[in-house]
This record gives C-alpha cells, structure tokens and sequence, in this order.
C-alpha cells in the first residue's frame, strides 16, 4: 500500500541542524537556512498547498496571508508572544496557532534583570566610552548610578515571566510591587513576595520599573508621557516584552530632560529599526531582542514549536495551543 504523503511545512527561519533533521524526518519541509526575510508575497507563495507554517517573532502572520494559506491547518511559532499572528484570522480558517511558553520563562527573566542592572549602574554606557579610548583617570564620581539592592523593584504584567523576576528580587533584598489585569492569588503573592498595587503607585513608587505584559491593540503605549511623568526621576524603565507598549518619542522625551534615569530596552516599536532619538542617548543600554536567546533556551524552543507542529498536523492535542 503507498504510504500517506508527509504533509508539507514552510519555515520562515534558519533553524539548528538537529531542528532541520528532525523536521526532515517527519515532514515535506521548505527550509529557509539562508535566513533570507520573507515578505507577504513570498509568504503567500509558501504556503500555497502548505499545510503547517513553522515561524518566529518577526514574522507579520496577518490576515492576507491566512486568508489566502487554502491547506494551511498549524501555525507554529518559535515564540511566546503571538502579537504577529491574527489569531482571529487564524480561529474562523480553523487553523491551529500554538505556541513556545515556559521554556524561555527563567532566560528571559535573567535578560530583564541584565538590562534594568545595567541600565541603572550605566554599564553599556561606560563600556562604549572605555572603548571609545576616554578613560584617563578613575574619579570619586565618574559614572554615579543608582543602586539595585534595597530598591524597589516595580513590575508590569506578572505573569510567568513577571513571577520570575519577582522572585529575583529576594536576592537582591528589593522591595517588589507589581500591577496586573488580575491580582495573584495570595499563596503566589507570597512565593513572589510580591504586593499588588494600582497601576498609578507602580509607576510613582518604582525605583525599577519592568514590563512583561504580552502586548495588544488596548495596551499599545501603555507607557506614555502620562505614566513617565509620574516616574521618578532616578527611576529605570525596562522593556523586554513587546517595542509597542512604549511611546519611544515620549522616552526619548523624558530622558533628554533629566526626567527619567535611564531605560534598558530589548524590545522596539518598528525593529530592527530603532527610533534615532534612542540611539543618540547614552542612558539607554540595548540589546536586540536577546530575551530568550541562551542556546539551551533556544534549542528547547525549537523542539518544542516541532512537537507542538507535528502533533497538530498528525490530528492530536499539541501542548501549547493559542486558538
Ligand atoms: C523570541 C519572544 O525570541 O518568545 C517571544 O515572544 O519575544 C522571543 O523569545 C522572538 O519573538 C523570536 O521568535
């Protein structure tokens, strides 16, 4: 009897060799190892006959192209975020969106820590002026910042990744608010030694201010003119969720008038294209969408979008299903 033929998969990204081999041993898989970007046209030429799509963070899955994917059944993303699929599109086609939660958890909350310590000790900052062949005597207050331990540390969004900052907190002996659509349960609270408080005292009592809510249409520029006013001045602000949630021009703002300490950003409105006026400040540490990028994260993700890929085009539950 012929075998059934292997269902046919594009993928948008250059994966690691044993993701290639493995999706090779159980699919038709288009393979994109030279990294090149696909555009709509090339996305919606793809997926013709395709029946899974194997995609990442940048890649925009919008309606025209779901609309137009006749045999697509699974969109997999390397990703925890789903902000670039419209999911909506995606449930009336009956197709499968799932995604990569949990194994980036703890990596993405290391990164968070990195940016807000080096946003606030002025670690990128001194590093480019070292480089840059400036250091010519140490002085009592060359590069003063401000301190970490003992501070508050203030978080928006705590879910996974907001939990395991929290929790970070402790070893640094920070005080640690949050504020979130919902509040925690107490035994969670505890474990986070977290305090539920407004949105207004989060932005007003934070010495280091953390995003990590998932980014949507109702909280694009959730951090605007408005909520950096009520900062404090020495404050930090640090965002490794989603570019959209900052109003980058009411930042840039902020911080060229002393009334910001200083940011410490992963994540961009348009990247990888980065607004000048953040590019042109020196109280700004960078980084390019790193969150989840340790090897072993990397690599668990990829597993994890395969399984979650496979399982859906062989008719069974995957594990992490969005719609
Ligand atoms: C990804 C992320 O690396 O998982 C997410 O939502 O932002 C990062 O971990 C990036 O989106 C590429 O898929």
């Amino acid at each position: 009897m012929p075998s059934s033929p292997r269902p046919r998969v594009l993928v948008t990204r250059a994966l690691f060799p044993e993701h290639v081999e493995r999706l090779s041993s159980e699919v038709d898989a288009t393979l994109n190892q030279a990294d090149v970007p696909l555009g709509v046209d090339e996305l919606v030429a793809g997926l013709a006959g395709v029946e899974g799509l194997l995609c990442a963070g940048g890649d925009r899955i919008d309606e025209t192209i779901v609309a137009r994917a006749d045999a697509l059944r699974c969109v997999s993303t390397i990703s925890v975020g789903t902000n670039h699929i419209d999911l909506a599109a995606c449930e009336r086609r009956g197709i499968v969106v799932t995604h990569t939660p949990d194994v980036l958890t703890e990596t993405t909350a290391d990164l968070g820590w990195a940016l807000m310590m080096a946003a606030a000790r002025r670690v990128t900052e001194s590093e480019r002026w070292l480089r840059a062949g400036h250091w010519k005597r140490w002085s009592l207050d060359q590069f003063l910042g401000v301190d970490v331990h003992h501070a508050t540390l203030g978080i928006l969004g705590m879910g996974r990744i907001g939990q395991a900052l929290a929790r970070r907190g402790a070893g640094f002996a920070m005080k640690v608010i949050y504020h979130n659509r919902s509040r925690l349960a107490p035994e969670i609270e505890a474990d986070c030694r977290a305090t539920y408080v407004s949105r207004e005292a989060l932005f007003a009592e934070a010495d280091h201010l953390v995003l990590v809510l998932p980014y949507t249409r109702d909280n694009h520029h959730v951090v605007g003119a408005a909520e950096l006013a009520r900062m404090k001045p020495t404050a930090t602000l640090t965002n490794i969720a989603r570019g959209g949630l900052i109003d980058e021009d009411a930042l840039a703002d902020a911080l060229e008038a002393d009334r910001l300490g200083a940011a410490g950003l992963d994540v961009y409105e348009g990247e990888p294209r980065i607004n000048p006026r953040l590019l042109a400040l020196s109280r700004v540490a960078l980084t390019p969408h790193l969150g989840s990028a340790s090897r072993d994260t990397r690599r668990a993700m990829g597993d994890l979008a395969i399984d979650n890929l496979i399982a859906t085009l062989a008719g069974r539950a995957p594990a992490h299903r969005v719609v």
